[in-house]
């Protein structure tokens, strides 16, 4: 049996579809129905008392749990509701009015970065997206020519949505440290199946979420700060959790928190969501992100050389170094077929401009592709225009 299929008794789902979409919404494991429940239980049993056996710390012991798949130390991810809001508390520790006020990032970006970032126009921040070729890739060469001495923050994709292409974060981060730019590492298609060492790679920020490759459900976002700037940076949004001693309720400006999981914390935490974050992040560790590498690059192999046999268009990159743990195709009335797929209980995903995206994860087999081949093969050939 190969090594990683006792994992799928794990996640009832895939015994009942072929499940190939964890670039979207990762199969929930069979424990974090019992860590729900847990929630329940505790709420429902020690009512307030609750906040002071565990759920108080719960954000940085989750944070914690989350440091080794991410390649950070502990202690220095907070934990939020979503990459959006991961990406606004960094937003809010700059500012805008000054000769360094543009905020870089490229068009193949996911959208929220572009909508949050949007709206710091009106604090006084010029946005700039540099132009790609085409849907696949990013042009590194403009992209580290855009980022100059007049810029703050460089938002990020490790891994981009549409096309699963892997950046070269270290020309960026490299680039952005010589300039005094900061970067914001998004790393949400990437944590859980490329492995991270985002502390190696020197960047001032990370954000991610855990709905994906995590496994973990929607509600759990994460931001890593690099712990020389969580020392010193003061984020304008936050709340009372990111104040030094919450508890003491004092009025007037925040005293923060030196550690950078409270430091950059709002008000009270999701706690419903971090007791279901919990298993897929601890399942995700047991089998190791490497393991998960490998197995992700063999099955979207599989997906690539068939997809070339069949002459379907691929907007993925080639190379496996170059590609993250989903592969695009581009099939003529790809939104249709994608829909007719799911139909036939394959459930992949379609995204206009890229095509229909398929993601293996560790819980997939070859059987698992070569099901959803057969059908998408049927379904294009039925489709062709003629
Ligand atoms: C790279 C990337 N960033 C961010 C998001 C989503 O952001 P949020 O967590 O704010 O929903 C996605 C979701 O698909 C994504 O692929």
């Amino acid at each position: 049996m190969p090594p990683l299929d006792h994992w799928r008794a794990e996640f009832p789902l895939v015994d009942e579809v072929t499940y190939l979409v964890s670039h979207s919404l990762g199969a929930m494991p069979k424990r974090t129905a019992a860590a729900l429940q847990e929630y329940a239980d505790t709420w429902s049993h020690r009512g307030v008392r609750a906040w002071h056996e565990g759920w108080w710390e719960m954000g940085r012991e989750t944070g914690n749990l989350l440091a080794p798949i991410l390649g950070v130390d502990t202690g220095t991810v907070s934990m939020h509701q979503n990459v959006s809001v991961s990406m606004g508390v960094i937003g809010s520790c700059y500012r805008y009015d000054g000769r360094r006020r543009k905020i870089v990032l490229t068009d193949l970006e996911f959208p929220t970065n572009m909508y949050l970032f949007e709206g710091f126009r009106r604090y006084g921040a010029e946005v700039v997206y540099v132009r790609s070729d085409d849907a696949m890739r990013t042009n590194l060469e403009r992209l580290l020519d855009a980022i100059d001495e007049q810029t703050v923050l460089v938002p990020l994709s490790l891994v981009l949505f549409r096309s699963s292409y892997i950046q070269d974060a270290r020309a960026v981060i490299e680039k952005a440290q010589k300039v005094g730019a900061h970067v914001i590492l998004d790393v949400y298609q990437a944590a859980g199946t490329v492995p991270l060492d985002i502390g190696g790679l020197g960047a001032e920020f990370a954000v991610g979420g855990s709905v994906k490759w995590l496994c973990g459900g929607p509600g759990a976002g994460y931001l890593y700060v690099r712990p020389d700037l969580a020392r010193t940076l003061e984020p304008g949004l936050i709340g009372w959790a990111a104040h030094a001693e919450p508890f003491s309720f004092a009025t007037g400006p925040v005293a923060y928190a030196a550690g950078a999981a409270e430091r950059f914390q709002s008000g009270t935490p999701n706690i419903p969501a971090l007791y279901a974050a919990r298993s897929g992040y601890e399942i995700v560790a047991e089998v190791g992100v490497p393991a998960i590498r490998a197995h992700s690059l063999r099955l979207t192999r599989r997906i690539m050389d068939h997809a070339a046999r069949a002459g379907y268009r691929l907007n993925t990159p080639a190379l496996d170094r170059e590609r993250g743990g989903a592969v695009i195709i581009d099939v003529p009335n790809g939104e249709l077929v994608a829909s007719e797929l799911i139909r036939r209980q394959i459930i992949v995903d379609y995204r206009p401009g890229a095509g229909i995206r398929i993601a293996p994860h560790f819980y997939n087999t070859d059987q698992d592709i070569d099901t959803a081949l057969a059908v998408l093969d049927e379904l294009a050939l039925a489709s062709r225009p003629s």
